[in-house]
């Protein structure tokens, strides 16, 4: 398509203001202006548009979905406190699956980590842990711990491939710090990068927003841009190359993420699920978390915002919230039930729209940051296919072992920020340090009381870490704390225990 081509295209469908700078572009900006519009399929684009706006505005006018929602019934239902007399069986099927090659990892990590405010992808990000590793870091070696996990199991070789959904804005530099860091210790081939779509940044009348005189603001289409990625890039087939046939998906920022969690995984086998979704327990009827229930007969996710405050208060005769499924995007796909959403239901997934702040050229060409929402984002979510399942299933965690997500920036009694991962992280590993028998001494040689999980009393938080490729989830530490005392900081890594000098953290 010539530039006159365009113009005409752009003239037809509506946006032809794209163009409004083009006789001010250098040559360059303008080949990449041109390539950049003709790659957008626009037609498709304002049908999109005028989709997820429909849909938007009737959410808005429709009364909340209350009187349609049913909690998790137990029998689909499993869970880390009320099912223990299980969870070794769970564990040991996970295991198995995990060393036949028959588990597969697939990381979320196309966001654009607006919140936290960095210009580079979130898992890089280092929360201050005393070993400064990434959360890409951690996440490398629990997969590394868990090959050798199921490997002790049941002797051989196993592998469990790491699929990485990256962006247009997270891709590059993805790839260059895995590279940097020579996979951390994975094999190259066993580490698989795929770019999810992206979809361009539409004001409220549906028209595409620069972010300079010649770029259009794109952003990618959602974490469930995922299911249109594995079809683009063929990743259902490299799976079935690789015979693997149940895949754990999760996202980037949660610092406690136990990937490929063998009990998860064994929960969903033994169940014979083609989908589950891991949740841990919603306690306060406020928290603006979505939960997972049937809504006519069908799983899906309610938003906090589509329920009253009334339902969100209700309670079953045992004092727990009624509807305290609380999803934290970690799922379990059979990869046949992949095949068939990437094959058939794909094409039925509507956008969400997110209204949002996009900083934009004005009409002058100055470059604004609006201080409200001045746009939409469309976007996909990944638990979108969840009424596409035959059999679903829900495995129930604790949060303070499974759930600390980083999405915000530091700052006085923040939520979800860096200081709040790292405390998480700590005062978990300071937990199976003493369950594993050791104690934690101050400067005078008394044992600190053992009240570990002090939330948010960072000056009683115990600085404590253990490497994931010495522990999973807390097993094997007995023969290297059992009836010791330690001055924290300490940590616990593949070359034995350090205390180490207060670095004031
Ligand atoms: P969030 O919705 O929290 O978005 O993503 P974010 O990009 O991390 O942060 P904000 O909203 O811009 O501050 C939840 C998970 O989904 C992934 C993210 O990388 C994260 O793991 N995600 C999100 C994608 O993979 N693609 C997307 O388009 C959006």
């Amino acid at each position: 398509m010539d530039i006159g081509e365009l113009r005409q295209m752009l003239d037809r469908t509506g946006q032809a203001h794209v163009l409004n700078f083009w006789d001010e572009l250098d040559s360059e900006q303008q080949r990449e202006l041109q390539a950049e519009l003709q790659a957008l399929n626009v037609e498709e684009l304002n049908v999109v548009f005028r989709k997820a706006m429909d849909s938007f505005q009737q959410a808005a006018r429709h009364e909340k979905v209350d009187a349609r929602m049913e909690p998790v019934p137990r029998q689909v239902l499993g869970s880390a406190t009320r099912d223990q007399d299980q969870l070794q069986a769970w564990e040991s099927e996970g295991l198995l699956q995990i060393s036949q090659n028959k588990v597969a990892v697939l990381l979320l990590a196309g966001g654009q980590g607006t919140r936290l405010g960095v210009s580079y992808p979130k898992g890089m990000y280092d929360v201050g842990l005393l070993s400064r590793k990434s959360l890409f870091q951690v996440q490398a070696e629990r997969i590394l711990r868990l090959q050798q996990m199921a490997e002790q199991r049941h002797g051989g070789t196993c592998t469990i491939p790491w699929y990485i959904m990256t962006s247009g804005r997270t891709m590059e530099a993805t790839r260059a710090f895995f590279t940097k860091h020579g996979f951390f210790g994975l094999r190259q081939d066993d580490v698989v990068f795929f770019q999810q779509g992206m979809l361009p940044a539409l004001s409220f009348d549906g028209k595409v927003i620069l972010e300079g005189k010649g770029k259009v603001a794109m952003a990618p289409d959602g974490n469930g841009g995922l299911y249109r990625a594995l079809a683009t890039h063929c990743i259902v087939a490299d799976m079935e190359r690789r015979g693997v046939s149940l895949v754990h998906v999760y996202c980037v920022d949660n610092i406690l993420v136990k990937v490929a969690d063998p009990r998860f995984i064994g929960f969903c086998v033994q169940k014979g699920a083609d989908c589950g979704a891991k949740v841990v327990e919603k306690t306060n009827p406020t928290e603006p978390v979505g939960v997972v229930c049937r809504v006519d007969g069908v799983y899906q996710v309610v938003e906090y915002s589509e329920i009253s405050l009334a339902t969100a208060q209700r309670r079953s005769p045992d004092g727990r919230l009624l509807f305290n499924a609380g999803n934290i995007a970690n799922h379990f796909f059979t990869v046949a039930f992949l095949r068939d959403v990437v094959e058939v239901f794909e094409s039925q997934l509507q956008h969400h729209v997110a209204q949002k702040k996009i900083p934009y050229v004005d009409p002058q060409g100055q470059l604004v940051q609006p201080d409200k929402a001045n746009g939409i984002k469309m976007e996909k979510f990944v638990f979108d296919i969840f009424r596409f399942a035959k059999n679903f299933v829900v495995f129930e965690v604790l949060r303070e072992d499974e759930f600390s997500p980083l999405k915000n920036a530091d700052s006085q009694d923040g939520k979800d920020n860096p200081t709040t991962a790292r405390h998480a992280l700590m005062s978990l590993h300071h937990c199976w340090v003493l369950t594993a028998g050791g104690h934690f001494i101050d400067e005078n040689g008394s044992r600190l009381p053992a009240i570990p999980r002090l939330k948010d009393a960072s000056d009683s938080l115990i600085q404590c870490e253990v490497s994931p490729l010495v522990s999973y989830a807390g097993e094997g530490l007995e023969g290297l704390v059992a009836g010791k005392e330690f001055h924290a900081p300490l940590i616990i890594d593949e070359n034995g225990v350090h205390e180490l000098v207060s670095n004031g953290l």
